[in-house]
């Protein structure tokens, strides 16, 4: 696939399959990720990869997370949080790690970076005809699953980069009037 087709063309896959891509799969992955544009080379990028029992201690701090937000919390939901994870053989969490106080690069700079970084896995993902999806929901802001993750202060979960085989197609692409969203200066 050439580079204008991957990305006028990448999509996202909510339904995955295992396996959970290959260690070589995972190198040209992370190569990607960490060819995300980064001012002053702060490199404002942490991974956390999750897979089998991986996968369900994430799940366990999701339903701490819940527990702690609602002690009366039910089974059912408590369940719920943590079969959310259970939807891909692999996620990895994207964390911008912020350098504090750099004057020239404020935190949104970094924020962007680890977001290009998560944007770099999608593309390669998609190279490589595996699946992914981006996920954020309400547990990337959580402050027990952001201490669990051993986030600091200024630290910030960008994505759960959902990974692993097809498990469907992908839906048609959406077309895009390029005119509405481009102005034009000359
Ligand atoms: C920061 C960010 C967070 C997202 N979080 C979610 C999410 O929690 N759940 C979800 O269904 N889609 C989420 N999405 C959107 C999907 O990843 C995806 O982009 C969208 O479904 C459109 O599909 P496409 O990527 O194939 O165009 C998120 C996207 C971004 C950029």
């Amino acid at each position: 696939m050439d580079a204008l087709t991957l990305l006028h063309e990448r999509s996202s896959m909510g339904k995955l399959m295992g396996p959970p891509p290959s260690p070589d799969q995972l190198e040209a992955i992370y190569r990607a990720a960490l060819r995300a544009p980064d001012h002053k080379e702060l490199r404002p990028w942490r991974f956390i990869e999750f897979s089998g029992e991986g996968l369900s201690r994430l799940g366990e701090l999701f339903a701490e997370a819940e527990f702690h937000e609602d002690p009366h919390a039910s089974d059912t939901t408590l369940n719920a949080a943590r079969k959310k994870l259970l939807r891909a053989p692999m996620i990895i969490a994207v964390i911008a790690k912020v350098t504090p106080n750099e004057p020239k690069v404020p935190k949104v700079e970094q924020v962007i970076s680890a977001g290009c970084a998560a944007h770099g896995i999608l593309l390669a993902a998609h190279a490589l005809g595996l699946g992914a999806m981006w996920r954020s929901g309400k547990y990337a802001f959580d402050p027990v699953v952001r201490k669990g993750l051993g986030l600091e202060e200024e630290d910030e979960v960008v994505a759960f980069i959902y990974l692993g085989r097809l498990g469907g197609r992908h839906k048609p692409l959406p077309e895009h009037d390029i005119g509405a969203f481009v102005e034009r200066w000359r």
